[in-house]
């Protein structure tokens, strides 16, 4: 595999990831390897076992909950498999009640969101998208509108932050209002976990569903969801079978976290994780958005010294903004630009980045944008070699 020179597609997934994730994934395979829970309590066996609750307690933490809610934490493949469980298991339980199930969400969702809904909307779920404005903002008031009308049971689901144009919603104005009309809020946090500060205890959040591989650095194939425990009861279980633990039950058991971890997880991804989380407590999620954002405004500097570029989501680097830029060119396809940015070593993403609603927002259907995407370990001069690539392309 060639080397990237330039890497600036850390909204798909960051890299590099810092060097004591890899060696804890090795680690695990090569000086670990026991299941969880499906041992006879050697060395091993307690190794795995403190392992993985060394991680949820590190994720508990992360976002606010104490270490006794560790096992409010349940792991799955990634965010999109967290919002799965935690959107069809809320209307799998609704229904069986008898009762009417309405999700409110926006226009600028991903389709992990935006396609489990038009399943279960095609089941009879309720979905209602409030229209976010041209820089991908959401309107509180407009929630809060949408929820004064009654007669069903409601569940919010949004993205924190926009994986096409980085805007930010107002999730502490959001989180009151879901508050002040009992509807379950449900955040996908797949872009801001790691990258900004999240109390899903402050705020109340019922799931906040995270990603292991983009800002929390780990490796790709880790994330999950971290309850409410009241939430939690009213979601049913998507996935049943072995958990290590109840095994004279035939039915799934309903403590936590066994409710919803069936089947031997990604122990060696767990692994990574957790090294990860300790990395991201040592360097200071504050000192990442700091650079992060010292970064964008390196790039935005110079976007604007390029003639032609139209910039979507907010022109400056405000609280409300990732340094996620979606951008299009005139005159250039930003698909063949993205071929040529990488055949240069400059790793971007052209197109529709899985976010066919929030482009339509934008108003950059079908061609989509260009997204150029900082982390953490990019530099200043890669910002600047990227624009000066960018300006001899076209
Ligand atoms: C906002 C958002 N939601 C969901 C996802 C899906 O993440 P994963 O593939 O890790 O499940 C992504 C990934 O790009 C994202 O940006």
């Amino acid at each position: 595999m060639s080397v990237v020179p330039v890497y600036l597609n850390n909204a798909a997934t960051t890299w590099p990831k810092p060097e004591c994730v890899t060696d804890a994934v090795v680690d695990f395979l090569t000086n670990g390897g026991a299941n969880l829970g499906r041992g006879s309590s050697g060395r091993r066996d307690i190794g795995t076992l403190s392992l993985v609750l060394d991680c949820r307690i590190k994720l508990a933490a992360l976002f606010g909950a104490s270490d006794k809610e560790a096992c409010l934490v349940t792991f799955c493949s990634g965010v999109t498999e967290a919002l799965n469980v935690v959107l069809k298991g809320f209307f799998d339980h609704k229904t069986q009640r008898g009762l009417r199930v309405r999700f409110v969400t926006t226009s600028m969702e991903h389709n992990a969101v935006s396609r489990p809904l038009t399943s279960l909307s095609q089941k009879g779920a309720e979905v209602v998208t409030a229209p976010c404005d041209e820089f991908g903002a959401l309107d509180p008031a407009l929630l809060d509108g949408i929820l004064s009308q009654t007669g069903h049971d409601d569940l919010v689901v949004l993205s924190h932050a926009s994986n096409v144009c980085g805007t930010v919603q107002p999730l502490d104005r959001i989180a009151n209002i879901a508050k002040r009309h009992n509807a379950p809020l449900v955040v996908d946090s797949a872009q801001t976990a790691g990258v900004l500060d999240i109390d899903a205890r402050e705020l109340s959040i019922a799931a906040l569903c995270f990603t292991g591989h983009k800002g929390l650095m780990g490796p790709q194939g880790t994330g999950g969801v971290l309850w409410r425990a009241d939430f939690a009861e009213q979601v049913l279980p998507r996935t049943e079978g072995g958990t290590g633990s109840f095994s004279h039950l035939m039915s799934q058991p309903d403590t936590m976290p066994d409710k919803f971890e069936s089947g031997t997880p990604n122990l060696p991804g767990i692994a990574g994780l957790s090294a990860a989380l300790s990395y991201l407590a040592d360097t200071g999620i504050e000192n990442i958005a700091k650079r992060e954002r010292e970064l964008g405004e390196v790039f935005l500097a110079r976007l604007r010294r390029v003639p032609g570029v139209t910039l979507y989501g907010l022109p400056d680097m405000t609280e409300n903004r990732l340094s996620v830029f979606a951008l299009n060119i005139a005159g250039c396809d930003n698909g063949v630009l993205a071929g040529r940015l990488s055949d240069a070593g400059f790793d971007t993403r052209p197109g529709l980045h899985c976010a066919p609603l929030a482009h339509r927002t934008l108003g950059t259907l079908p061609e989509g944008s260009l997204r150029v995407s900082i982390g953490y370990f990019n530099k200043a001069s890669e910002v600047e070699a990227f624009w000066d690539c960018v300006e001899s392309l076209i």
